[in-house]
């Protein structure tokens, strides 16, 4: 925006906004050895570059942002990098204080919610100390999918709407479904977007992105500032929405 230049009213921009995006965040290691630089400095890159784009997706109107931090699958990095990751991640936590003031909700999405996490104790405590701390604030909410996995959180939907089933009768259904996962307040994804240019999901918001448009930049991690952001917000713009039709949703 230029200097000078009024921030259009919230509701305009969110208007003209994906109201939930999900960023799968990928590249940093190839960003760092193509500099020459360790694995780990990627790392520290991307994690200033995802509390930049906190900043900028409120900026831009977006509602709901969610990132993926850690998958389950990428325990099994060599314990050097998992360690430097973890580390890191607990800096987005402790941004809390810069967010807490910017009305940002936190959210957590993973094993931490199944109980089932083999993240360190310190860590669970702080995702939970951010997650309870800016639970009442009402502007953009910002998850963090970490130490998650997708197959898992489908199988522990599964088993919660199994037990809510069997002990109170609650029916078999699409809704009552999403409302076991372990956020049943993230609406679905409006936009998809993963850095680095591959083209998979790789194990996430399989459920919850199963409509939403998958748009690829070859631009790594690191480097994905405000303009790729707007980019990714300009080609959602020429997507055609999605119109199902009426159905009668399958229950048992
Ligand atoms: C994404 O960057 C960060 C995490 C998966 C934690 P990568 O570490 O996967 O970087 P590349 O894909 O090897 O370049
Ligand atoms: C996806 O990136 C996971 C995260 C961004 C946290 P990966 O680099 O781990 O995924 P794959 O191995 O390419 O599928
Ligand atoms: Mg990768």
């Amino acid at each position: 925006m230029d200097v000078g230049e009024e921030a259009a009213p919230l509701d305009e921009r969110a208007a003209k906004a994906p109201g939930h995006v999900a960023i799968i965040m990928d590249g940093n290691g190839r960003w760092a050895e193509g500099r020459g630089l360790p694995r780990t400095e990627g790392h520290r890159q991307g994690e200033e570059r995802l509390a930049g784009v906190v900043r900028t997706a409120d900026d831009l109107g977006i509602r709901w942002l969610t990132a993926y931090g850690f998958s389950t699958e990428n325990w099994a990095r060599p314990k050097m990098e998992v360690d430097f990751i973890l580390g890191l991640h607990k800096n987005i936590f402790r941004r809390l204080d810069e967010m807490h003031g910017n009305n940002v909700r936190i959210r957590c999405v993973g094993r931490a919610v199944s109980g089932t996490s083999r993240l360190p104790r310190r860590i669970l405590r702080e995702i939970e100390r951010s997650v309870r701390t800016t639970e009442s604030n009402t502007g953009l909410n910002f998850t963090l999918a970490f130490d998650y996995g997708a197959r898992e959180e489908l199988v522990y939907a599964a088993r919660n709407l199994l037990r809510a089933h069997r002990d109170g009768g609650v029916p078999i259904s699409e809704p009552s479904f999403a409302a076991s996962l372990y956020e049943p307040a993230l609406p679905p994804v409006d936009l998809l977007v993963r850095t680095s240019g591959e083209q998979r999901y790789s194990n996430f918001l399989l459920w919850q992105a199963v409509d939403a448009p998958f748009y690829v930049t070859p631009t790594y991690w690191p480097d994905f500032d405000r303009s790729e952001l707007e980019a990714a917000l300009e080609w959602w713009r020429r997507q055609r929405p999605v119109v199902h039709e009426e159905r009668e949703p399958a229950a048992d």
